[in-house]
Protein backbone atom coordinates (compact mmCIF):
# COMPACT_ATOMS: atom_id res chain seq x y z
CA UNK A 1 0.00 0.00 0.00
CA UNK A 2 2.68 2.67 1.09
CA UNK A 3 4.37 1.63 -2.24
CA UNK A 4 0.72 2.59 -4.09
CA UNK A 5 1.21 6.33 -1.95
CA UNK A 6 4.58 6.72 -3.18
CA UNK A 7 3.52 6.08 -6.60
CA UNK A 8 0.54 8.77 -6.71
CA UNK A 9 2.83 11.18 -5.08
CA UNK A 10 5.40 11.58 -7.38
CA UNK A 11 2.80 12.62 -10.07
CA UNK A 12 3.27 15.53 -8.11
CA UNK A 13 5.52 18.54 -9.10
CA UNK A 14 8.49 18.82 -6.52
CA UNK A 15 9.02 22.06 -5.34
CA UNK A 16 12.66 22.74 -7.00
CA UNK A 17 10.36 22.96 -9.89
CA UNK A 18 7.77 25.38 -8.59
CA UNK A 19 7.98 28.93 -9.30
CA UNK A 20 4.47 29.98 -8.73
CA UNK A 21 3.49 29.23 -5.03
CA UNK A 22 3.48 31.17 -1.82
CA UNK A 23 4.01 27.54 0.07
CA UNK A 24 7.46 26.15 0.34
CA UNK A 25 8.67 22.82 1.89
CA UNK A 26 8.59 23.29 5.58
CA UNK A 27 11.83 23.87 7.52
CA UNK A 28 13.07 20.71 8.69
CA UNK A 29 12.56 21.86 12.62
CA UNK A 30 8.84 22.20 11.73
CA UNK A 31 8.63 18.67 10.79
CA UNK A 32 10.17 17.70 13.62
CA UNK A 33 7.77 19.47 15.96
CA UNK A 34 4.71 18.41 13.41
CA UNK A 35 5.06 14.95 14.00
CA UNK A 36 5.40 15.66 17.82
CA UNK A 37 2.05 17.02 18.02
CA UNK A 38 0.62 14.98 15.28
CA UNK A 39 -2.49 13.63 17.50
CA UNK A 40 -3.40 17.10 18.93
CA UNK A 41 -6.84 18.40 18.53
CA UNK A 42 -6.98 22.42 19.54
CA UNK A 43 -11.24 21.94 19.18
CA UNK A 44 -10.78 20.67 22.47
CA UNK A 45 -7.98 22.80 24.44
CA UNK A 46 -8.88 21.31 27.91
CA UNK A 47 -7.87 18.23 26.76
CA UNK A 48 -4.79 19.34 24.55
CA UNK A 49 -4.41 22.15 27.50
CA UNK A 50 -0.48 22.62 26.44
CA UNK A 51 -0.90 22.50 23.22
CA UNK A 52 -3.34 25.60 23.78
CA UNK A 53 -0.53 26.95 26.02
CA UNK A 54 1.62 26.68 23.18
CA UNK A 55 -0.58 28.82 20.68
CA UNK A 56 -0.74 31.75 23.20
CA UNK A 57 2.76 31.64 22.88
CA UNK A 58 3.30 31.98 19.39
CA UNK A 59 0.77 34.51 19.24
CA UNK A 60 2.26 36.49 21.72
CA UNK A 61 5.11 35.90 19.46
CA UNK A 62 3.38 36.92 16.12
CA UNK A 63 1.89 40.02 18.20
CA UNK A 64 5.50 41.40 19.07
CA UNK A 65 6.70 41.25 15.65
CA UNK A 66 3.43 42.81 14.09
CA UNK A 67 4.11 45.39 17.17
CA UNK A 68 1.64 44.24 19.96
CA UNK A 69 2.40 41.59 22.27
CA UNK A 70 -1.01 42.08 23.85
CA UNK A 71 -2.95 40.69 20.25
CA UNK A 72 -5.52 37.89 20.86
CA UNK A 73 -6.21 35.34 18.10
CA UNK A 74 -5.75 31.96 17.09
CA UNK A 75 -3.99 29.64 14.60
CA UNK A 76 -6.30 28.54 11.68
CA UNK A 77 -6.31 26.83 8.02
CA UNK A 78 -4.96 29.58 6.51
CA UNK A 79 -5.46 33.13 5.12
CA UNK A 80 -8.99 32.12 3.80
CA UNK A 81 -10.63 31.36 7.27
CA UNK A 82 -8.47 34.45 8.95
CA UNK A 83 -10.24 36.84 6.37
CA UNK A 84 -12.95 35.40 7.05
CA UNK A 85 -12.92 35.95 10.35
CA UNK A 86 -12.06 39.18 10.77
CA UNK A 87 -14.75 40.15 8.52
CA UNK A 88 -17.24 38.48 10.73
CA UNK A 89 -16.05 40.00 14.06
CA UNK A 90 -15.63 43.53 12.62
CA UNK A 91 -19.39 42.97 11.13
CA UNK A 92 -20.39 41.45 14.69
CA UNK A 93 -19.11 44.62 16.49
CA UNK A 94 -20.75 46.96 13.68
CA UNK A 95 -23.98 45.62 13.54
CA UNK A 96 -23.83 45.90 17.56
CA UNK A 97 -22.79 49.57 17.65
CA UNK A 98 -24.89 50.48 14.80
CA UNK A 99 -27.51 49.42 13.47
CA UNK A 100 -26.07 48.29 10.20
CA UNK A 101 -28.81 46.05 7.86
CA UNK A 102 -26.80 46.30 4.51
CA UNK A 103 -23.11 45.69 5.61
CA UNK A 104 -20.63 46.36 2.91
CA UNK A 105 -16.38 46.43 3.22
CA UNK A 106 -14.00 47.78 0.80
CA UNK A 107 -11.46 46.14 -0.52
CA UNK A 108 -8.70 47.15 -2.92
CA UNK A 109 -9.57 45.78 -6.91
CA UNK A 110 -6.35 43.84 -5.91
CA UNK A 111 -7.44 41.96 -2.80
CA UNK A 112 -6.86 37.86 -2.60
CA UNK A 113 -10.23 35.95 -3.71
CA UNK A 114 -11.19 34.65 -0.60
CA UNK A 115 -12.84 38.42 0.24
CA UNK A 116 -15.09 36.73 -2.53
CA UNK A 117 -15.87 33.90 -0.45
CA UNK A 118 -16.18 36.32 2.34
CA UNK A 119 -18.58 38.49 1.26
CA UNK A 120 -20.57 35.68 0.07
CA UNK A 121 -20.84 33.72 3.33
CA UNK A 122 -21.59 36.52 5.56
CA UNK A 123 -23.80 38.24 3.02
CA UNK A 124 -21.50 41.53 3.18
CA UNK A 125 -21.23 43.14 -0.49
CA UNK A 126 -17.30 43.67 -1.27
CA UNK A 127 -16.98 46.66 -2.83
CA UNK A 128 -13.27 47.18 -5.05
CA UNK A 129 -11.28 50.25 -4.85
CA UNK A 130 -9.34 51.26 -7.89
CA UNK A 131 -5.20 51.19 -7.52
CA UNK A 132 -2.84 53.66 -8.26
CA UNK A 133 -0.21 53.12 -11.52
CA UNK A 134 1.83 51.52 -8.77
CA UNK A 135 -0.86 48.79 -8.11
CA UNK A 136 -1.18 49.99 -4.30
CA UNK A 137 -4.80 51.11 -3.31
CA UNK A 138 -5.75 54.55 -3.85
CA UNK A 139 -6.94 56.14 -0.59
CA UNK A 140 -9.28 58.29 -2.30
CA UNK A 141 -11.39 55.53 -4.15
CA UNK A 142 -11.64 54.08 -0.69
CA UNK A 143 -13.03 57.06 0.77
CA UNK A 144 -15.63 57.56 -2.05
CA UNK A 145 -16.98 53.67 -1.99
CA UNK A 146 -17.28 53.91 2.42
CA UNK A 147 -20.64 54.60 3.85
CA UNK A 148 -22.54 54.40 6.57
CA UNK A 149 -23.37 50.58 6.00
CA UNK A 150 -19.65 50.04 5.72
CA UNK A 151 -18.34 47.60 8.43
CA UNK A 152 -14.43 47.21 7.62
CA UNK A 153 -11.85 48.40 5.54
CA UNK A 154 -8.88 46.44 4.22
CA UNK A 155 -5.64 47.14 2.86
CA UNK A 156 -3.24 44.56 1.64
CA UNK A 157 0.57 44.35 2.71
CA UNK A 158 2.08 42.09 0.20
CA UNK A 159 -0.67 41.69 -3.09
CA UNK A 160 -1.01 38.13 -4.08
CA UNK A 161 -0.42 38.96 -7.83
CA UNK A 162 2.15 41.68 -7.26
CA UNK A 163 3.74 41.84 -3.84
CA UNK A 164 2.38 45.39 -3.21
CA UNK A 165 1.89 46.61 -0.32
CA UNK A 166 -0.70 49.25 -0.12
CA UNK A 167 -0.74 52.75 1.87
CA UNK A 168 -1.72 51.69 4.88
CA UNK A 169 -0.95 54.54 6.72
CA UNK A 170 -3.47 56.42 4.66
CA UNK A 171 -6.10 53.85 5.28
CA UNK A 172 -5.55 53.95 8.88
CA UNK A 173 -6.05 57.61 9.20
CA UNK A 174 -9.17 57.02 6.92
CA UNK A 175 -10.74 53.85 9.13
CA UNK A 176 -9.68 55.99 12.36
CA UNK A 177 -11.73 59.21 10.79
CA UNK A 178 -14.96 56.80 10.02
CA UNK A 179 -14.55 54.77 12.98
CA UNK A 180 -14.47 51.88 11.20
CA UNK A 181 -12.33 48.79 11.68
CA UNK A 182 -9.24 48.51 9.05
CA UNK A 183 -8.21 44.59 8.24
CA UNK A 184 -4.59 44.07 7.27
CA UNK A 185 -4.45 41.01 4.43
CA UNK A 186 -0.78 40.34 5.22
CA UNK A 187 -1.28 36.52 4.83
CA UNK A 188 2.43 36.58 2.30
CA UNK A 189 3.51 40.00 3.88
CA UNK A 190 3.52 39.82 7.09
CA UNK A 191 6.54 37.43 7.65
CA UNK A 192 8.66 39.34 4.89
CA UNK A 193 7.79 42.98 5.50
CA UNK A 194 8.91 42.98 9.22
CA UNK A 195 12.14 41.35 8.37
CA UNK A 196 13.29 44.06 4.87
CA UNK A 197 15.68 46.79 5.39
CA UNK A 198 13.24 49.26 4.28
CA UNK A 199 10.24 50.41 6.65
CA UNK A 200 6.83 49.81 5.34
CA UNK A 201 4.27 50.47 8.54
CA UNK A 202 1.41 47.87 7.99
CA UNK A 203 1.08 46.68 11.05
CA UNK A 204 -0.39 47.26 14.85
CA UNK A 205 1.95 50.39 15.13
CA UNK A 206 -0.74 52.11 13.21
CA UNK A 207 -3.76 53.05 15.57
CA UNK A 208 -6.35 52.44 12.76
CA UNK A 209 -5.25 48.74 12.47
CA UNK A 210 -7.61 46.54 14.11
CA UNK A 211 -6.55 42.79 12.98
CA UNK A 212 -4.04 41.20 10.43
CA UNK A 213 -3.81 37.52 8.66
CA UNK A 214 -0.59 36.68 8.69
CA UNK A 215 0.20 33.12 7.56
CA UNK A 216 3.02 30.99 9.25
CA UNK A 217 2.28 28.25 6.13
CA UNK A 218 3.56 30.96 3.59
CA UNK A 219 6.64 32.29 4.27
CA UNK A 220 6.97 31.50 7.95
CA UNK A 221 7.90 27.76 6.84
CA UNK A 222 5.61 25.60 9.08
CA UNK A 223 3.84 22.87 7.86
CA UNK A 224 0.32 22.83 6.74
CA UNK A 225 -2.57 23.94 7.72
CA UNK A 226 -1.04 26.95 9.47
CA UNK A 227 -2.43 30.35 9.05
CA UNK A 228 -2.90 33.37 11.41
CA UNK A 229 -5.57 35.84 12.53
CA UNK A 230 -4.85 38.66 14.94
CA UNK A 231 -6.72 41.00 16.86
CA UNK A 232 -5.53 44.38 18.22
CA UNK A 233 -7.42 43.61 21.49
CA UNK A 234 -9.86 40.44 23.08
CA UNK A 235 -13.34 42.84 21.87
CA UNK A 236 -13.01 41.47 18.14
CA UNK A 237 -12.14 37.79 19.20
CA UNK A 238 -15.15 37.97 21.60
CA UNK A 239 -17.65 38.93 18.78
CA UNK A 240 -16.88 35.26 17.40
CA UNK A 241 -17.84 33.49 20.58
CA UNK A 242 -20.19 30.51 20.75
CA UNK A 243 -20.80 27.95 23.28
CA UNK A 244 -19.63 24.80 23.32
CA UNK A 245 -21.78 22.90 25.81
CA UNK A 246 -20.16 19.60 25.71
CA UNK A 247 -16.47 20.09 25.18
CA UNK A 248 -13.92 20.80 27.57
CA UNK A 249 -14.11 24.80 26.98
CA UNK A 250 -16.80 26.26 27.72
CA UNK A 251 -16.72 28.79 24.32
CA UNK A 252 -14.89 28.71 20.84
CA UNK A 253 -13.96 31.60 18.77
CA UNK A 254 -12.80 29.54 15.82
CA UNK A 255 -14.48 29.23 12.55
CA UNK A 256 -13.62 25.40 12.30
CA UNK A 257 -14.45 22.88 15.34
CA UNK A 258 -11.78 20.37 15.46
CA UNK A 259 -7.99 21.73 14.05
CA UNK A 260 -4.52 20.67 14.56
CA UNK A 261 -2.61 22.07 16.98
CA UNK A 262 0.66 21.01 14.28
CA UNK A 263 0.51 24.45 12.66
CA UNK A 264 1.14 25.90 15.99
CA UNK A 265 3.58 23.60 17.08
CA UNK A 266 5.94 23.71 13.70
CA UNK A 267 5.43 27.82 13.25
CA UNK A 268 6.38 27.80 16.96
CA UNK A 269 9.35 26.04 16.28
CA UNK A 270 10.96 28.03 13.51
CA UNK A 271 10.23 31.15 14.65
CA UNK A 272 12.34 30.10 17.84
CA UNK A 273 14.82 27.90 16.53
CA UNK A 274 15.34 30.90 13.60
CA UNK A 275 14.45 34.08 16.38
CA UNK A 276 13.40 36.90 14.09
CA UNK A 277 17.52 37.49 13.23
CA UNK A 278 17.19 33.90 11.66
CA UNK A 279 14.10 35.08 9.62
CA UNK A 280 15.93 37.86 8.21
CA UNK A 281 18.08 35.98 6.70
CA UNK A 282 15.75 34.18 4.87
CA UNK A 283 13.87 36.54 3.76
CA UNK A 284 17.27 38.69 3.00
CA UNK A 285 18.11 35.53 0.64
CA UNK A 286 14.72 35.48 -1.09
CA UNK A 287 15.14 38.94 -2.11
CA UNK A 288 18.73 38.65 -3.06
CA UNK A 289 17.30 35.53 -5.27
CA UNK A 290 14.58 37.56 -6.78
CA UNK A 291 16.82 40.43 -7.83
CA UNK A 292 18.92 37.90 -9.64
CA UNK A 293 15.57 36.18 -11.09
CA UNK A 294 14.64 40.13 -12.17
CA UNK A 295 18.29 40.57 -13.42
CA UNK A 296 18.02 37.39 -15.57
CA UNK A 297 14.57 37.93 -17.14
CA UNK A 298 15.63 41.50 -18.02
CA UNK A 299 18.55 40.29 -19.93
CA UNK A 300 16.01 38.26 -21.83
CA UNK A 301 13.93 41.53 -22.96
CA UNK A 302 11.17 41.09 -19.89
CA UNK A 303 10.26 44.33 -18.39
CA UNK A 304 8.45 43.99 -14.84
CA UNK A 305 5.34 45.22 -14.10
CA UNK A 306 6.30 47.06 -11.04
CA UNK A 307 10.30 47.02 -9.59
CA UNK A 308 9.74 44.51 -7.28
CA UNK A 309 9.04 45.72 -3.67
CA UNK A 310 9.52 41.78 -2.31
CA UNK A 311 10.18 38.60 -3.50
CA UNK A 312 7.16 38.34 -5.93
CA UNK A 313 7.73 39.75 -9.64
CA UNK A 314 5.61 39.88 -12.95
CA UNK A 315 6.95 40.10 -16.47
CA UNK A 316 5.08 41.24 -18.90
CA UNK A 317 4.01 39.55 -22.20
CA UNK A 318 1.12 39.12 -24.08
CA UNK A 319 2.26 35.34 -24.83
CA UNK A 320 1.78 34.65 -20.64
CA UNK A 321 -0.46 31.96 -21.21
CA UNK A 322 1.01 30.30 -23.97
CA UNK A 323 4.30 30.16 -21.73
CA UNK A 324 2.72 29.02 -18.91
CA UNK A 325 1.40 26.05 -20.68
CA UNK A 326 4.75 25.39 -22.28
CA UNK A 327 6.62 25.68 -19.09
CA UNK A 328 3.48 23.03 -17.09
CA UNK A 329 4.53 20.46 -20.39
CA UNK A 330 7.88 20.70 -18.98
CA UNK A 331 6.64 20.26 -15.28
CA UNK A 332 7.81 23.96 -14.25
CA UNK A 333 4.89 25.83 -12.73
CA UNK A 334 4.65 29.36 -12.95
CA UNK A 335 1.59 31.32 -12.76
CA UNK A 336 0.02 34.38 -15.01
CA UNK A 337 -1.79 37.49 -14.02
CA UNK A 338 -4.15 39.07 -16.15
CA UNK A 339 -4.27 43.04 -15.78
CA UNK A 340 -1.60 43.36 -17.05
CA UNK A 341 -0.80 40.41 -19.34
CA UNK A 342 2.26 38.58 -17.05
CA UNK A 343 3.98 35.96 -15.92
CA UNK A 344 4.68 35.82 -11.97
CA UNK A 345 7.24 33.99 -10.28
CA UNK A 346 7.22 33.77 -6.11
CA UNK A 347 10.59 33.53 -4.96
CA UNK A 348 10.11 31.22 -1.96
CA UNK A 349 13.21 29.54 0.17
CA UNK A 350 12.83 26.80 -1.93
CA UNK A 351 13.31 28.82 -5.01
CA UNK A 352 17.36 29.02 -5.05
CA UNK A 353 20.22 30.83 -6.99
CA UNK A 354 20.31 27.04 -8.50
CA UNK A 355 16.74 26.54 -9.17
CA UNK A 356 16.28 30.21 -11.15
CA UNK A 357 19.57 29.09 -13.26
CA UNK A 358 17.95 26.05 -14.17
CA UNK A 359 14.58 27.81 -14.79
CA UNK A 360 16.48 30.16 -16.95
CA UNK A 361 18.51 27.77 -18.78
CA UNK A 362 14.80 25.89 -19.76
CA UNK A 363 12.85 29.03 -20.12
CA UNK A 364 15.47 30.35 -23.01
CA UNK A 365 14.69 27.12 -25.04
CA UNK A 366 10.50 27.88 -24.29
CA UNK A 367 11.24 31.07 -25.62
CA UNK A 368 12.48 29.53 -29.11
CA UNK A 369 9.89 27.28 -29.31
CA UNK A 370 7.48 29.91 -29.27
CA UNK A 371 8.52 32.27 -31.84
C1 LIG B 1 -2.76 38.13 0.36
C2 LIG B 1 -3.40 36.78 0.52
N1 LIG B 1 -4.47 36.65 1.33
C3 LIG B 1 -5.07 35.46 1.51
C4 LIG B 1 -4.61 34.33 0.88
C5 LIG B 1 -5.32 33.01 1.10
O1 LIG B 1 -4.53 32.16 1.86
P1 LIG B 1 -4.84 30.60 1.97
O2 LIG B 1 -4.64 30.03 0.60
O3 LIG B 1 -3.86 30.13 2.99
O4 LIG B 1 -6.25 30.45 2.43
C6 LIG B 1 -3.51 34.41 0.03
C7 LIG B 1 -3.00 33.24 -0.66
O5 LIG B 1 -2.08 33.27 -1.42
C8 LIG B 1 -2.89 35.67 -0.15
O6 LIG B 1 -1.83 35.83 -0.96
Amino acid sequence: MLDELRSIRQEDISYSRVLSSMCTIPHPTAVKAHELFIETNLGDPGIFAGTWKLEQKLIGMLGELLHNPNAKGYICSGGTEANIQAIRAARNLMRRERKIDRPNIVVPESAHFSFEKTGDILGVEVRRAELDEEYRVDAGSVESLVDENTIAVVGIAGTTELGQIDPIEELSRLALDFGIPLHVDAAFGGLVIPFMDKLYPFDFELEGVTSITVDPHKMGMATIPAGGILFRDEEFLNTLIVETPYLTSRHQYTLTGTRPGTGVASAYAVLKQLGFEGMKHIVDECLRVAAILVEDMTALGFEPVIEPVMNVACFKTEKAEKIKEELYRRRWVISTIRNPRAIRFVVMPHVTEEVVKNFISEFNEVLGCLD
